[in-house]
């Protein structure tokens, strides 16, 4: 007999037909109903059985967190928790889970507890819901440049090339830790290394992506992207999921375009196809507001603001723009801000970020034209030159959703601003040969994938998004 998912039982609801599923005991109560969950959905199926069909000794297995196999016939609940239960006729305990040891107890643990338990805790409601809503957004991703035709492109994990310029690298080299070879002048001898030279995890596939634009026309990629910077935040990670699309002959009025249809479609994919999780996401999240203080209170639930972000077009400010609302903002007057903004030219800071979004605009923001001093160097510099083509598109309660820009086209304009920034050009010579070679009008944008679970799940923070979070000082499992 094939084994349902309880996902399936539960939606199906078959009454009559004798099945087979399995999963993992959640509780068991007064001798005889047993709730059982598999994965395959927020729900459990409740599995009824005789005590007196069955041995003492088999029934004392049947405790929270053990994996049984149960065969029996669906019928119509005589319960008002369910629609239909299982009636066990066949009960097989697969994996005994020893109640004293086990530290998954059906009751309500803390997202820190459960953090420590990170290779336990999608048995739990949260995480099931959380994970289950991360693959369908991740589904989504690729359902929605594949209807647009973009290519997937695979760019490197290891790279040489600093892409942000950020210098928040980790090193992938296979030098003995002591004792590295050293040059003359005593520096390590990086010659002598795997790959011949400095290497390094990707920050953003982007420079790659680029490459990959000017000759495919449009692509994206979706991968792993590393960060070595000290930012113990409820927003970083030092391993995150970027989506990086790029696209030839776009300019950045495109590529605001595109961002907001990428965001929108990832949240009504989830709206459409993850109900019950979502309500159960709402139930938590609207829980987790009512211990805030009020002022900190999201004034919406959680799937009335993924409406409202759907239905609503997003804001579209220049950074100038938001500079003078932020430097006449009440916080800003009152020395609210623990970066007060006194001049334009000040890098923003999520302070400034959450304000115009959560209080000013209350919607999605576009901000774009920054100053070019306080952004990449491959922004294409604008006619007054001293803004750039970037985009940042900002969320409420996440902050920065998206990063990116149009691209610097013309080779002597990019040459100087590598030099400007001193970032050698014969370092990324590869890069400026398509400038040299049919350059033309491009932009991309990088979405960190975590930050849309993030929003779409309403979980306050980013650690518990992910399955393993790697943040500093932590890379257990
Ligand atoms: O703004 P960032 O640094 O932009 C880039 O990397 C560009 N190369 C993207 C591009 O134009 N192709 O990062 C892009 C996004 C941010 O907006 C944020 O959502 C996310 O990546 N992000 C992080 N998410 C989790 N943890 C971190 N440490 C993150 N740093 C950035
Ligand atoms: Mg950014």
């Amino acid at each position: 007999m094939p084994t349902a998912t309880i996902s399936d039982v539960l939606r199906q609801q078959n009454i009559g037909s004798t099945l087979e599923v399995k999963g993992w005991v959640r509780t068991f109560r007064s001798n005889r109903f047993i709730a059982l969950n598999d994965g395959s959905c927020q729900g459990n199926v409740q599995c009824v059985v005789d005590f007196e069909s069955f041995s003492e000794v088999l029934l004392k297995r049947v405790t929270t967190g053990a994996s049984i196999s149960v065969t029996g016939e669906v019928v119509a609940s005589q319960g008002s928790g369910q629609a239909v239960e299982i009636m066990v006729k066949k009960l097989e305990v697969l994996g005994d889970c020893p109640t004293d040891s086990f530290p998954l107890q059906p009751k309500r643990h803390s997202l820190e507890f459960l953090r420590e338990i990170a290779h336990l805790r999608m048995r739990t409601n949260t995480f099931g819901a959380v994970m289950r809503v991360r693959h369908t957004a991740a589904f989504a991703v690729h359902e929605f440049f594949n209807d647009q035709g973009f290519v997937y492109l695979h760019t490197p994990i290891i790279t040489s090339s600093d892409a942000e310029g950020a210098g928040e690298l980790f090193r992938v080299t296979t030098l003995p830790a002591d004792g590295a070879p050293k040059t003359d002048s005593g520096e390590t001898d990086f010659s002598k290394d795997f790959f011949e030279k400095p290497t390094n995890l990707t920050v953003s596939g982007q420079l790659e992506g680029e490459l990959g634009a000017m000759g495919l026309g449009k692509i994206y990629t979706f991968g792993p992207t590393f960060r070595a910077e000290n930012s113990n935040t409820t927003r970083h990670l030092s391993e995150f999921w970027m989506i990086e699309p790029e696209m030839a002959f776009h300019d950045l009025q495109d590529n605001m375009d595109l961002a907001e249809a990428f965001c929108k479609a990832i949240i009504q994919a989830v709206l459409d196809r993850c109900k019950e999780d979502l309500a159960f996401l709402d139930q938590r999240f609207t829980q987790e507001e009512q211990g805030k203080p009020q002022q900190q209170r999201s004034e919406q639930g959680l799937i009335e603001k993924l409406q409202f972000v759907v239905e609503n077009p997003f804001v579209r400010c220049t950074y100038t723009e938001a500079i003078d609302i932020l430097k006449n903002s009440k916080p800003n007057k009152k020395g609210q801000f623990k970066y007060p903004i006194e001049e334009w030219g000040a890098d923003l800071q999520s302070e400034h970020e959450r304000f115009l979004v959560e209080k000013h605009f209350k919607s999605p923001v576009i901000l774009f034209d920054y100053p070019a001093k306080i952004k990449a160097f491959y922004m294409r510099l604008n006619e007054d030159g001293k803004t750039v083509r970037a985009m940042d598109v900002l969320f409420p309660g996440i902050g920065e959703m998206v990063g990116g820009s149009q691209r610097e086209e013309r080779h002597d304009v990019l040459v100087e601003k590598m030099k400007a920034v001193g970032i050698d050009p014969s370092h990324l010579d590869w890069y400026l040969d398509t400038r040299k070679y049919g350059t033309c009008v491009h932009s991309g944008f990088g979405l960190g994938f975590e930050r849309m679970v993030q929003f779409v799940t309403g979980m306050g923070n980013i650690r518990d998004v992910i399955p393993f979070p790697r943040t500093p000082g932590n890379a257990e499992f």
